[in-house]
């Protein structure tokens, strides 16, 4: 008998209780930097070290961080269920927790690749380089000769995995989401492939702006929610 198919859609509310701020809670983040600034093409090439900069201090917070139990609490569901963790987060804590099957829909912290050309966010796969937790800087170029840049989607810029997330959503038999405010498209539009019978679970302890009769809202906490969750399962 096939695994039921679990597709996972988190955002960085799934992280917050390991220490990560959101971005648009009280005290998110873009409450202390500008979005256009720093994750934005724009702001890119308006100022690459100040850009380099907000990266090199999340990456460097990444080093010592820990998956917490909703990270553990996904992965554990590979145990029953064929898991796909669809990720707007760019921290590896969903690889750290054992999810052996995550898509990062806008980019990993610890990779970057060399800025092909003035607004050109092509690249081949090959270019892509895991820096770990170390700082890049101006300076710092790839082995074609370009400045190295943050191997993240910045708000202008295409989001290459969406399709593959649109398929991992459509062969669902369940839909849970995570610790995301859903507000940033294409990834807050994912929910609407899910089949007209697959349930949607929607972990968060805010309302959400999305409503649909196959919702079930669990008003917690990630950590609360997934154990609240995991008994909705054995039902
Ligand atoms: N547990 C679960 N959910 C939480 C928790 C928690 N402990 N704390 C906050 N949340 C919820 C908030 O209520 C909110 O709905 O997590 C969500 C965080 O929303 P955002 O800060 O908007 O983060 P996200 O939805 O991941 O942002 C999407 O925007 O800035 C871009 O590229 C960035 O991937 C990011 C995208």
């Amino acid at each position: 008998m096939a695994k039921k198919r679990i597709a996972v859609l988190t955002g960085a509310g799934v992280s917050a209780e390991s220490g990560f701020a959101t971005f648009r809670d009280t005290g998110g983040l873009w409450e202390q930097y500008n979005v256009n600034d720093v994750a934005s093409i724009e702001g890119w090439y308006r100022n690459r070290e100040l850009v380099l900069r907000f990266y090199n201090d999340r990456r460097r917070q990444l080093r010592d961080a820990r998956p917490n139990a909703a990270h553990l609490a996904i992965a554990g569901l590979e145990k029953d269920y064929r898991v796909d963790v669809i990720t707007q987060n760019v921290d590896n804590l969903h690889e750290k927790a054992g999810s052996t099957r995550v898509l990062h829909l806008h980019g990993e912290l610890t990779k970057v690749r060399p800025e092909n050309g003035l607004y050109d966010d092509t690249y081949r796969t090959d270019e892509v380089i895991d820096v770990g937790f170390e700082d890049v800087n101006l300076g710092d170029l790839a082995p074609n000769g370009q400045q190295l840049r943050p191997h993240i989607v910045f708000f202008g810029e295409a989001v290459p995995n969406i399709e593959k997330a649109i398929d991992l959503v459509s062969a669902a038999d369940i839909l849970l989401i995570v610790g995301t405010s859903l507000q940033v498209y294409p990834a807050a539009g994912l929910y609407r492939y899910a089949r007209f019978d697959t349930p949607i679970y929607i972990i968060d302890p805010q309302d959400v702006p999305v409503h649909d009769k196959r919702i079930t809202h669990i008003r917690e906490v990630a950590t609360k929610g997934m154990e609240t969750f995991l008994k909705m399962l054995e039902k």
